[in-house]
């Protein structure tokens, strides 16, 4: 029998609707949830704990206690990033002890714990903490390829894991390259060194190649494989459930879930997919199996492509996976997860745009000193070099990287106190784990964001539906609508081809338009953007403008703000590269602008 980790309540929103799942979205389906008999599910840690605050004006403690009480009867697991925890720095072991005796306290079972480099050092303070709570620990390890993650290195260091007090194993596989081959070798490797704990799978459908992975793995005698409910699953999230227990059916594998009950919670999760509408991206559901060669997680890649859009070098993405693989290597090949693939990622942005190594983020130089952990491979003293300076030797630490920090509760605690809001452990902890975003929660100035259904533009909109539907046809007839009159036939919109009719015979009539003149039409109007003009400056990024800060007649001089632009989620302001007076303007508020558009002419 395999049993499944269901993961809707996590893992499968944070990827595909920017973890935006409410809490009011779970509990009226929670009872039937409980029903299927699930190894456990997937509820709290991860991106969850700092989306509540931030965007849904959410307390992540009432999340879990509410979720626990409609779900007596499955075990309830969160993600850990060992000495992370839900955030992306180090905490020193009072925070992290505290932490999970509030997690366990609030309703948390079991905890999936890793380290991004894989550093068990990291993992031994929560692992205890968790075990001195009562709780299940599910020690993972994260899987990247590399010729230092041999099936050897995962085998060996499950067996340590397991020594060190694990209820559980996993393998996690965030970046979704897992391939079948290599997760029957390491989990028959296990099997075959006399690993008896429970063994986890867990992967993204992102290569394509996930559900011959899995096939393969329960071959190799899994215990335990993480899915999401159909309408969150597949593309850059996980194999969908009820697939996976049908395939199962009726082999050694047969999970033994009522297959009409999860259909059933099918059809209530598909009306939540509805509700966050606005963050459907049809890049996330496709596959994408050259993550198998550039082994670049798909969240990482969109974060490359922002940064390079940014930096004004779209050009420049080959390059720039080239040169993260070769930083990669360089590095002693972390896997990269949160935080190593930001330290990977933005040394090989500058790298490329600045030269090998010329301009270096406090990051790398952290990551080199081994404040992050031990790098799986040594990394070479001429790029310790490069990086440190001469004296590298004197800058890297030997010992585990919390043991550097001080204790951290007693002193956010009374820092706390100095505001007005209510003293509880739990309010602390927010406040430790993240003080600025944490205490603007606590003071209940945070804001609650927007789903699809509160949009002035409908779901049920007809072009929505369109869009949705893929019609093309509709689509451009909708587009037409919203040109002037004038302007709807265009060469492209004449028909030139009819079928008439002559006494009931059917004629085919060809019309030919001759020396550029057009019949029945008027000639297009539509203005291309200029490409290039004396005095334009340009958008250095692709997305949407939000406010024009220039208007015709003003003095700009440069490095001066001219517009505000949406991209990627975030607010960003383009500067003038140009001095002079504003002599035309190209664009208004609300446009969409390519990387490269010019915004305005100065003179
Ligand atoms: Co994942």
């Amino acid at each position: 029998m395999v049993q499944l980790h269901e993961m809707i309540f996590r893992d499968a929103h944070q990827s595909m609707i920017a973890t935006r799942m409410r809490t009011d979205d779970m509990l009226p389906i929670a009872d039937k949830i409980d029903q299927v008999g699930f190894f456990s599910l997937e509820v709290w840690g991860g991106a969850t704990f700092d989306v509540c605050i931030r965007y849904l004006n959410e307390d992540p403690w009432e999340r879990l206690r509410a979720l626990k009480k409609a779900m007596p009867n499955t075990p309830l697991q969160m993600l850990e990033r060992a000495m992370n925890i839900v955030a992306y720095w180090n905490f020193p072991d009072d925070v992290v002890k505290k932490f999970v005796y509030l997690a366990k306290k609030n309703g948390c079972d079991n905890f999936r714990i890793f380290d991004a480099l894989n550093d068990l050092r990291n993992m031994e303070t929560p692992m205890k903490a968790v075990k001195d709570n009562g709780g299940h620990v599910q020690a993972c390890l994260s899987y990247t390829i590399s010729p230092i993650h041999t099936v050897d290195y995962f085998v060996t260091k499950f067996q340590k894991l397991e020594k060190m007090g694990a209820d559980s194993l996993c393998i996690k596989d965030m970046a979704g390259m897992i391939s079948p081959k290599r997760v029957y070798d390491i989990v028959k490797g296990c099997k075959d060194a006399g690993i008896t704990l429970p063994i986890n799978l867990h992967s993204h459908c992102t290569s394509g190649m996930t559900g011959m992975a899995y096939q393969r793995a329960a071959e190799a005698g899994i215990d335990i494989l993480d899915t999401a409910m159909s309408p969150i699953s597949g593309g850059t999230a996980a194999p969908a459930t009820e697939s996976v227990v049908a395939a199962f059916q009726d082999t050694p594998w047969d999970t033994g879930y009522n297959l009409e009950l999860l259909i059933d919670l099918r059809k209530y999760f598909l009306k939540v997919w509805d509700k966050y509408r606005h963050l459907h991206r049809f890049n996330a559901l496709k596959i994408d199996p050259s993550v198998t060669v550039h082994q670049i997680p798909g969240g990482m890649l969109s974060n490359l492509i922002f940064q390079l859009e940014e930096q004004g070098a779209p050009g420049k993405y080959r390059e720039i996976l080239d040169e993260t693989a070769k930083v990669r290597k360089e590095l002693g090949y972390p896997p990269l997860v949160t935080p190593s693939s930001q330290v990977v990622g933005v040394q090989a942005v500058m790298n490329v745009l600045h030269g090998r190594y010329k301009v270096i983020t406090k990051e790398t130089k952290d990551y080199c000193r081994g404040m992050y952990g031990k790098p799986p491979a040594p990394i070479e003293p001429e790029i310790m070099k490069k990086i440190l300076g001469p004296k590298w030797k004197e800058e890297v630490i030997d010992c585990r990287p919390s043991d550097l920090l001080e204790p951290m509760w007693e002193k956010r605690k009374s820092e706390l106190k100095e505001h007005d809001v209510k003293i509880t452990d739990e309010n602390i902890m927010t406040y430790a784990i993240y003080p600025q975003v944490g205490l603007k929660f606590l003071k209940g100035e945070a804001i609650a964001e927007f789903t699809s259904e509160q949009l002035p533009l409908s779901i049920d909109h007809r072009l929505i539906r369109a869009m949705v539907k893929q019609s093309f046809p509709e689509v451009k007839q909708l587009w037409l609508e919203t040109l002037p009159p004038e302007k709807r036939a265009g060469p492209a919109q004449i028909p030139t081809e009819f079928e008439v009719e002559v006494d009931g015979e059917p004629f085919n009539v060809k019309v030919i338009p001759s020396g550029g003149y057009l019949v029945g039409g008027c000639t297009p109007t539509v203005t291309e953007p200029p490409k290039d003009i004396e005095g334009g400056v340009k958008s250095n990024m692709q997305g949407t403008i939000l406010k024009l800060k220039v208007k015709k007649g003003d003095t700009v001089k440069k490095g001066d703000v001219i517009v505000t632009i949406e991209a990627m989620k975030m607010e960003q302001e383009i500067n003038t590269d140009k001095a002079g007076e504003v002599k035309q303007i190209f664009v208004k508020e609300g446009d969409s602008v390519a990387n490269g558009d010019i915004l305005i002419q100065v003179q």
